[in-house]
C-alpha cells in the first residue's frame, strides 16, 4: 500500500476512546476486581469530598444482583454535593476534576476514576449512570449520564429536579460481566481495609444477599486537612516547569520560580541565571522548552532545602492502632508514623506501618491464615497487583522468623501506608507503588520498627505462658506438700500464697 492510502485511515482518538478499549488499565480486569474497582472509585471520591468540606464522612455501599453477572452498585456519601453544571463533567469526562493540578495529598489524583466507572458500566450494560446530588440548597439534581466517547464529554440522558432537603451524592452504576464474592479481592475486604485506615469514616455495606455490615467510626475527630505543596526544584521536569509557566500570573520568570516552586528564594536567582544562562526578567509565558531544560538542569547543580512536608497528613500511629483494634480485635497492636522523606530528590512522602496480632488479624477473606499484608496509598486500600508493589517487596524481604513470625501460620496483619502529594503509582489503575529506592528503604524501616515491638510482645507472651505452666505445677503440689508437712510437724497449715508468688512470679491473689 502507498502511504497515501495508509494515511487515509489516519484518525484522532479521544482519551475516553482509548480507555474504552483499554479499560484494564483502569483496573477493569476480571469479574471480581471490576466490581471492587467501581466501589473503590465511588468510595474514594465520597471520602475525599467529605473531608474537603470538613464533614465526617458517612458512606453507604449497596450491591444488588439483578441477574447472572449483572449487578447494581449504589454508592452514597454525605459530602458537599456537586453543583448541577459539573455533574456531566464529573461522571462523563475523563481527565477532568479538581485534584489533578493541585499538588495536594488526596485519594484521587487523576480525574479519571469515576468517569472510568461510568465508562465500564456503559460498555458492559449499555446503561447510563444515575446520579442524585445536592449541595444542600433544598434542591436535588437527578441526572443520567453517558460518555460520548468520540468527544470525551458527558451526555445527559435525563435530568430532573426534586425539591427536598438533603446534602450529598448518590451514584448508581448498572454493570454486567462482574461477580460478587467475599474474597480478599472483593468489595467486602476493600471496605474493611478502608475502615482500618480511616477510623473517622463510617461505612454501611449491604451485600447482594442482604447482609448488612456497619464499620463504625473509631474516632469522631476529623483528620487534619492536607495542604498544597508546590513542586520542589529537584522533583520537577522541564515539561512540568514549562506548563506551569504558561499559566502563571507572574510578570517575570524570577517571580514565577519564587512563588510557584518551593524552596526557591529570591537570593537564588543570580545563581540560576548564571548556571542556566536564561534571562529571568522575561515573562514566564515566553519561556521556551530550551529555557525550561536549562533551568531544570541548573536546579540539579544547586543546593536547596528539602521540600516542606507540613502539607502532608499521615493517619498517625494512635489512629492506626484505633482503626486496627476496632476492625480486627487483636491481642496486640502497634503502629508507627515515620518522619517525612523525599524521593526523586523533590517529592515528599511519609511511610506508616502498623502490626496486629491475634483476634481477626491475618484473616483477609475466607480460609486464609498467616501474615496478611494490607497496603494503602493516601489512606486508600490497594488490593490488586500486589506483586509489583514496593510495599510487598519490602515486606517479603524482611526475615520474619527473626521477629517470631511464621508467615504461613502466625495470625498477623501488617498495615502499610504511603502518604504523598504524588504517589508514584505504576499505572493508571493505582494499585501498586513503584520501586523508588527511598520509598523502599522507608517501608523497610517502618516494618522493622513495628516487627520489633511485635517480637517483644511475643517474647513476653511465651515467657508468661512458661510462667503459668510452672505456676500450675507449684499451685497443684505446694498446698499438698504444705499440708503433709504441717501434719508431720503437728503445726497449723502455713499460707502458701506468698511462697507461690515468690517462686513463680505470678500473683496468686485469692480474690481472683
Ligand atoms: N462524590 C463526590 N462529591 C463531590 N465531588 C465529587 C464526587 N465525586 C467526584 N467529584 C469531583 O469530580 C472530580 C472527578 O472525579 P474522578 O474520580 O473522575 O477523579 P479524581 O477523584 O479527581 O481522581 P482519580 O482519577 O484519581 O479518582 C473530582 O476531582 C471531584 O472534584
Ligand atoms: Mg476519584
Amino acid at each position: 500500500m502507498l502511504a497515501k492510502e495508509i494515511f487515509r485511515e489516519f484518525k484522532e482518538h479521544s482519551v475516553s476512546e482509548f480507555f474504552r478499549k483499554n479499560a484494564a488499565m483502569l483496573g477493569y480486569t476480571g469479574k471480581i476486581r471490576s466490581l471492587t474497582t467501581i466501589v473503590h472509585e465511588g468510595v474514594t471520591n465520597g471520602i475525599d469530598a467529605a473531608e474537603e468540606a470538613g464533614i465526617l464522612p458517612s458512606i453507604l455501599v449497596a450491591i444488588k444482583q439483578i441477574g447472572p453477572e449483572h449487578y447494581r452498585v449504589v454508592i452514597e456519601d454525605n459530602a458537599s454535593g456537586i453543583p448541577k453544571k459539573f455533574v456531566p463533567q464529573v461522571f462523563g469526562k475523563m481527565l477532568a476534576g479538581t485534584k489533578l493540578h493541585r499538588n495536594v495529598q488526596n485519594r484521587g489524583q487523576q480525574g479519571i476514576g469515576v468517569s472510568g466507572a461510568t465508562m465500564f458500566a456503559q460498555i458492559t450494560s449499555g446503561k447510563p449512570t444515575k446520579v442524585l446530588t445536592s449541595v444542600g440548597d433544598g434542591e436535588i439534581t437527578q441526572m443520567e449520564i453517558m460518555i460520548d466517547v468520540n468527544k470525551n464529554v458527558g451526555k445527559v440522558i435525563g435530568s430532573k429536579r426534586l425539591k427536598e432537603e438533603w446534602r450529598g451524592t448518590r451514584v448508581e452504576f448498572e454493570v454486567k460481566e462482574v461477580n460478587y464474592q467475599r474474597s480478599r479481592y472483593g468489595p467486602f475486604n476493600y471496605l474493611r481495609m478502608t475502615a482500618i485506615a480511616n477510623p473517622h469514616v463510617r461505612i454501611t455495606f449491604v451485600e447482594p444477599d442482604g447482609t448488612l455490615t456497619i464499620f463504625e467510626r473509631a474516632t469522631e475527630k476529623m483528620p487534619k486537612r492536607p495542604r498544597p505543596i508546590p513542586p520542589h526544584p529537584w522533583g520537577i521536569r522541564s515539561d512540568d516547569l514549562l506548563s506551569l509557566a504558561k499559566t502563571s500570573k507572574a510578570h517575570t520568570i524570577a517571580n514565577f520560580l519564587a512563588t510557584e516552586l518551593s524552596r526557591v528564594s529570591k537570593k537564588k536567582m543570580g545563581q540560576i541565571e548564571r548556571l542556566s544562562g536564561v534571562d529571568l526578567r522575561k515573562s514566564p509565558r515566553e519561556m521556551t522548552w530550551e529555557d525550561a531544560e536549562r533551568i531544570v538542569s541548573a536546579f540539579k547543580r544547586m543546593k536547596f532545602m528539602s521540600p516542606p512536608t507540613k502539607g502532608l497528613c499521615p493517619i498517625g500511629a494512635k489512629n492506626i492502632e484505633r482503626g486496627m483494634s476496632q476492625i480486627l480485635n487483636p491481642e496486640f497492636v502497634y503502629a508507627v508514623t515515620r518522619p517525612p522523606k523525599v524521593y526523586r530528590g523533590g517529592i515528599p512522602f511519609i511511610v506508616e506501618a502498623g502490626i496486629a496480632y491475634g483476634g481477626d488479624a491475618g484473616k483477609q477473606g475466607e480460609n486464609s491464615e498467616g501474615l496478611e499484608i494490607i497496603r494503602f496509598a493516601n489512606r486508600a486500600p490497594l488490593i490488586f497487583d500486589q506483586g509489583g508493589c514496593v510495599m510487598t517487596s519490602a515486606a517479603r524481604d524482611v526475615d520474619w522468623r527473626r521477629y517470631g513470625v511464621n508467615p504461613n501460620v502466625t495470625p498477623v496483619t501488617l498495615f502499610l501506608n504511603i502518604i504523598s502529594t504524588h504517589v508514584p503509582y505504576t499505572s493508571a489503575g493505582k494499585q501498586s507503588v513503584a520501586d523508588e529506592p527511598e520509598v523502599y528503604e522507608e517501608v523497610r524501616s517502618a516494618i522493622m520498627d513495628v516487627a520489633r515491638e511485635l517480637r517483644r510482645f511475643l517474647n513476653r507472651k511465651i515467657r508468661r505462658r512458661e510462667q503459668m505452666k510452672r505456676a500450675g505445677i507449684f499451685e497443684r503440689y505446694l498446698p499438698i506438700i504444705a499440708k503433709r508437712a504441717a501434719n508431720l510437724a503437728e503445726t497449723d497449715e502455713p499460707d502458701v500464697g506468698p511462697l507461690l508468688e515468690k517462686v513463680t512470679g505470678v500473683d496468686f491473689d485469692p480474690e481472683e
